[in-house]
């Protein structure tokens, strides 16, 4: 069971996001190889991702004008690509909100756990691939905003 789950099953432990801020969030180059029939990037465990990818899932088909994310994860840390196309990810961490576009199948944004999250802006076709630390938990989400601020505020 992960931590997250024995605090949020707990009656005496509230759940704790993490202190972090927006600006501990990076863009990662996982760099490509470049031949003539074409380029081909590598995602690979220990070599310049920041935790093991347990999970791969990917958002595609987002109907225009549409947002997707919505919420913060305690513990999940996630690196966001855009395999196809390209959206913006906006990150919030309670008092400074940044919005990265992403638009390259080579640059991965490293989000940190404790952090407010939307996806906005998909160009038609794109995909939004995402590389995660861990499997599914609904335990882990906060799905609220004002929920998140609450938590954040406490800190
Ligand atoms: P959701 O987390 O709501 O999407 P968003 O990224 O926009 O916040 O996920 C959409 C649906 O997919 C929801 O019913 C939960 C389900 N889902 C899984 O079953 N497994 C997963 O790993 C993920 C990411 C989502």
């Amino acid at each position: 069971m992960i931590i997250s789950e024995i605090l949020k099953n707990s009656k005496i432990l509230k759940m704790i996001l993490p202190a972090t801020k927006v600006f501990d969030c990076s863009v990662i180059d996982l760099s490509k190889v470049h031949t003539q029939q074409g380029n081909t990037t590598v995602a690979e465990n220990g070599k310049g991702i920041p935790f093991d990818v347990k999970r791969v899932y990917y958002l595609y088909d987002v109907p225009g004008g549409e947002l997707r994310g919505g919420h913060a994860h305690f513990e999940l840390e996630q690196m966001i690509v855009a395999a196809s196309g390209s959206f913006d990810v906006i990150l919030d961490d309670g008092k400074f909100r940044k919005r990265v576009s992403i638009n390259r199948p080579n640059l991965a944004l490293h989000v940190v756990p404790g952090l407010w999250r939307e996806l906005d802006n998909f160009s038609s076709g794109s995909i939004c691939m995402v590389l995660a630390s861990n499997q599914y938990y609904e335990k882990d989400y906060i799905r609220n905003y004002d929920e998140f601020l609450s938590h954040k505020n406490n800190e």
